[in-house]
């Protein structure tokens, strides 16, 4: 199966490509943007956009992941990222998202979100799908709650970055014809 670019009104959400490698270390080469992130490196190394870029049409093929560049329709802009980790055997999904700093609260990031959870469960047969932000990132979390997803608990010091541990908040939604 070949990865597809899905749309929403300002957005096409494509597959990455090396081209993308240099933008990508502009964006989220941003302390800003990388410290609310589980997986974002800072200093953001030069080599290691391509490197995570060469793996996502594996983890497609494979059918544990979905990333997407989020792009600017009118111009073609890479505005950030978004992706599904998945647990093929739980039929379940864990979204994550960074958009660069520029383009901030301008509803790109919801608009993306949006989009991809509808290809998750239509698409991919995902039943469930969550999230986690830093108790200290509340952006992400109104994020989550504007793509109707539900406050399900804190997860204390769950993550470890940049020499502290941090409280996560889970979100999360289900399948159900009661979603939209
Ligand atoms: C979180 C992030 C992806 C949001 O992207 P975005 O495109 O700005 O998101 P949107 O514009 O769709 O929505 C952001 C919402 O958060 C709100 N918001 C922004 N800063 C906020 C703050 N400090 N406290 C509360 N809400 C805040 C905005 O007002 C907006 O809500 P509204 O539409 O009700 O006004 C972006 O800030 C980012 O990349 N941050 C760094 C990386 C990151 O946190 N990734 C997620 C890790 S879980």
């Amino acid at each position: 199966m070949t990865q597809p670019t899905l749309e929403s009104n300002r957005l096409l959400m494509r597959p990455f490509s090396q081209t993308d490698a240099n933008r990508v270390r502009e964006l989220a080469g941003e302390y800003e943007v990388a410290r609310y992130t589980e997986a974002v490196p800072h200093p953001y190394e030069e080599g290691e956009a391509e490197r995570w870029i060469a793996c996502q049409s594996e983890e497609f093929s494979r059918g544990t992941g979905a990333t997407f560049a989020i792009t600017l329709k009118e111009n073609g802009s890479l505005l950030g990222a978004i992706g599904l980790i998945i647990a093929t055997n739980h039929k379940k999904a864990n979204i994550g998202y960074w958009i660069g700093k520029p383009y901030w609260s301008s509803g790109y990031c919801t608009e993306a979100a949006q989009v991809v959870i509808d290809y998750a469960f239509d698409e991919l047969s995902i039943h469930r799908i969550y999230a986690r932000h830093m108790a200290g990132n509340p952006a992400s979390g109104r994020v989550m709650e504007k793509i109707g997803m539900k406050k399900e608990g804190e997860l204390v010091d769950d993550m470890f970055r940049d020499g502290n541990f941090h409280t996560m908040i889970i979100y999360g939604m289900i399948n159900s014809t009661l979603r939209k």
